[in-house]
Formats: C-alpha cells, structure tokens, sequence
C-alpha cells in the first residue's frame, strides 16, 4: 500500500498520480488533501503520510507540494522515515537504493507531470532488497544514532 498525500499546491498533480497508479493496479491510500483549499498547510499531510509509514501502515509514500522540500522536512522529523527531495527519476531510484528512502517528495512547481510520473516509477520500481549495500547499511545505522540522540 502507498501512502500519499499533497498540500494545495500539489493537490492537481496528486490526483493525476493516484490515477496514474491505480491504472497500474496499484493500492493507493489517499490522505488528502480531498479538496483543493488555498489556505491548507504542508505540515498537516505530511505528517499524516510519514506517520503511514512509520508505522507499517503503508509500504512506502509520496509527498507532493509546491516545492517538495516542505512536506519532506516535516516527512524527515517522523521517526523511521527517510524522505528525499527529488524533481528527477535518477535521484528518486538511488534515494531508495542507497538512501533506504521509504518516502519521496517533489513539486508540483518544479516538476512537470511526465516528469513526477518518472519519478513516482522510478521511486516504486528501485529494487531495494538487492542493491542496498553493506555499507548503506552502515550510513543508516549512524543516521538511526542521530535520530535516537
Ligand atoms: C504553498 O504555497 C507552498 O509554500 C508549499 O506547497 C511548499 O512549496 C512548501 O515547501
């Protein structure tokens, strides 16, 4: 299950992406926004979206936002969740190879459709399990040691 969540400004490219996926068969759990409302806040979603995650709730999520940095900032202060800023498919596969990313984040002022499609593809079609390395492994754990001081 994929979690995934917008703010207003993401709101349009969200729905376009749950439809993407769907088509592709895939489950989709939808935390808003449900409306575009001018005056929501990134802060909100994002949370919700990161909490899906970090409790197993969801396999994995996706973040959209004006930008992509704001809602992967509130994305990164939930324990557990590893999200990554990413307006190109290259950085979205390695964010989760190497990173052990479990959220991705773009803009909708950034990044085009086409282009937030390749992402989100890119994204759930990294191969975790085999190219996560030793040493990644490593990095994660010293990460994990920040989170916990
Ligand atoms: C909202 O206008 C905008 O600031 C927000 O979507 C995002 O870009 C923040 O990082």
């Amino acid at each position: 299950m994929i979690a995934i969540g917008s703010d207003h400004a993401g709101f349009e490219m969200k729905e376009e992406i749950i439809t993407y996926l769907k088509e592709k068969g895939i489950d989709i759990c939808d935390c808003g926004a449900y409306e575009y409302k001018s005056d929501d806040d990134y802060p909100d979603l994002a949370y919700i979206v990161a909490k899906k995650v970090s409790t197993s709730e969801c396999d994995l999520g996706i973040l959209i936002c004006g930008t992509g940095i704001g809602v992967s900032i509130v994305a990164n202060k939930v324990r557990g969740v590893h999200a990554g800023a990413c307006s190109e498919p290259i950085s979205a596969k390695l964010a989760r190879e190497h990173n052990g990313a479990n959220v991705i984040a773009f803009g909708s002022r950034i990044v085009g459709l086409e282009m937030a499609k390749a992402i989100v593809d890119s994204f759930l079609g990294a191969d975790f399990e085999k190219m996560h390395r030793q040493r990644d492994e490593v990095r994660m754990k010293k990460i994990e040691k920040i989170e916990n001081e």
